[in-house]
């Protein structure tokens, strides 16, 4: 089958890649000249396990191209998919003008039947839209051309996203027409082998399907902050907790892991953008706007941990920070709780320390060079000489520590812990501090300190 991929950014990408790979002929189109003239090595733009030996494997099958040409790129795929990005605006809504645009374009250049497939996550009612976007533009030639969109929203998770493309528990479909039914079928086929995943529903729904699947996971992860809050001050462990409820089918273990708070490039954004979405239909939509508000203040509570370490005063302090990314996996630092960590440490007038096992070109390009951010080559460097440590993000490698060692070189006894690795027991007995998430008694500071 012959398909075109608009956006050759996260998700374009690995769709084009993935769907090269089961044998379709894929062409990705995007507007970045440098960036296609990089894919067509096989130099890929972003981290992402797996993806760069699949990119470099399936250009040289010649199933997967890349081209900047919108007529040829309208031109090749009778499957027209929208990838490209929807930043938010300032209000929180989601900036549709790059998938309006590439709609535009398909309408300009199509000589024959396309389904237009939405792959970005867009808000409810863009189909219609897109569908209006591209009717104009073939007016606007004067000509009259068939054409169908549909709704295909995205679940793949950074750091997993091959295995979720080609493992999904779903495929999603939102459409009314028994031709995109059968076109939909035939490209997802090698995905629909092992049982039925295919979801055909009304293209509101899908568009729907995405938001409340990511701000139902954000809703999760929020509650749990809020009990881990509240565990602290309580003087229960968190940790036990979860355990606790996540045995209850009803509940389950996934996504209630306490921490310093979700970024990434998805739920924060998801759930503003939905709360907006909400708002323009006279709908004040309490609990999404309670979410987002739990985790914005999440992200600051490490900071504030380490600030009462140090009672309140941090400058000339330095912090070893372990990860940088939003999660493991992933050198994204967007909206990554890091971030937030880092900025109030600067504004205290202390400095970083940091070791990220991927983020740290990401790190230097957001923040520059910069007297109070030094970036070292391991975890260990990021230790010595420092105040106190932070752990950001649970890489793996974060998970085994020697806190004798750490105790030995750090020149004040403190580990701020924003993802729960450790057991409290053993950071105290190495004579530390245990600055977690909710872990109630344990991290109580003796009062010699
Ligand atoms: C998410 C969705 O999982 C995916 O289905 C969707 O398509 C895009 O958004 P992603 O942003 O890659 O994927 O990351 P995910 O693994 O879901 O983690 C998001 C954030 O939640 C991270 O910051 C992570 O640290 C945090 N998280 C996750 C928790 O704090 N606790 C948890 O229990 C799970």
């Amino acid at each position: 089958m012959k398909i075109t991929i608009f956006g050759t950014g996260y998700v374009g990408l690995v769709t084009g890649t993935c769907l090269a790979d089961v044998g379709h002929d894929v062409m990705c189109m995007d507007v970045d000249a440098n960036k296609i003239a990089r894919l067509r090595d096989g130099e890929i733009p972003i981290y992402e396990p797996g993806l760069e030996s699949l990119v470099r494997d399936n250009v040289a099958s010649g199933r997967l191209r890349f081209t900047t040409d919108a007529t040829e790129a309208v031109a090749f795929g009778t499957l027209q998919f929208i990838a490209v990005g929807t930043p938010p605006d300032e209000d929180g809504s989601a900036d549709l003008q790059y998938v309006l645009a590439v709609a535009d374009t398909i309408g300009e250049h199509m000589q024959e039947y396309k389904v237009i497939v939405d792959k970005s996550t867009v808000p409810v009612g863009t189909a219609d839209r897109v569908n209006e976007a591209v009717g104009k533009a073939i007016a606007r030639r004067g000509e009259t051309l068939g054409f169908d969109v549909c709704s295909n929203p995205e679940f793949l998770k950074e750091g997993a996203a091959i295995e979720d493309f080609t493992f999904g528990a779903r495929i999603v479909i939102g459409t009314d027409s028994e031709r995109v039914k059968e076109l939909m079928r035939e490209c997802y086929a090698p995905y629909n082998r092992q049982h039925e995943k295919l979801m055909f529903m009304d293209v509101r729904a899908a568009e729907l399907t995405k938001y409340a699947a990511n701000a139902m996971l954000a809703t999760k992860i929020s509650f749990m902050n809020e009990v881990a809050n509240l565990a602290e001050r309580l003087g229960a462990d968190v940790e036990q907790v979860r355990h606790g409820i996540g045995s209850d089918p009803r509940i389950g273990y996934q996504f209630i892991y306490p921490g310093c708070g979700y970024g990434g490039s998805c739920f924060p954004k998801d759930v503003q953008a939905l709360a907006r979405s909400a708002s323009d239909v006279d709908y004040h939509a309490e609990l999404l706007t309670a979410v987002e508000a739990v985790n914005q203040r999440q992200k600051q509570t490490l900071f504030t941990k380490l600030s009462q370490a140090f009672d309140g005063d941090l400058a000339g302090k330095t912090i070893a920070l372990w990860g940088l990314s939003f999660k493991p996996n992933t050198d994204d630092m967007r909206d990554a709780p890091s971030r937030v960590l880092m900025e109030a440490v600067w504004n205290a007038g202390g400095r970083i320390q940091a070791f990220d096992p991927e983020a740290m070109k990401e790190c230097r390009r957001l923040y520059g060079e910069r007297d109070d951010l030094t970036l070292v080559a391991d975890r260990i460097q990021a230790v010595k000489g420092a105040d106190a440590l932070v752990i950001c993000t649970e890489w793996k490698e974060f998970r085994t520590v020697d806190f004798d060692w750490v105790k030995g070189n750090l020149a004040t006894p403190v580990i701020v812990d924003g993802r729960n690795l450790y057991d409290p027991q053993a950071v105290k007995r190495a004579g530390l501090l245990y600055f977690a998430v909710g872990r109630g008694d344990s991290m109580k500071v003796p009062a010699s300190h």
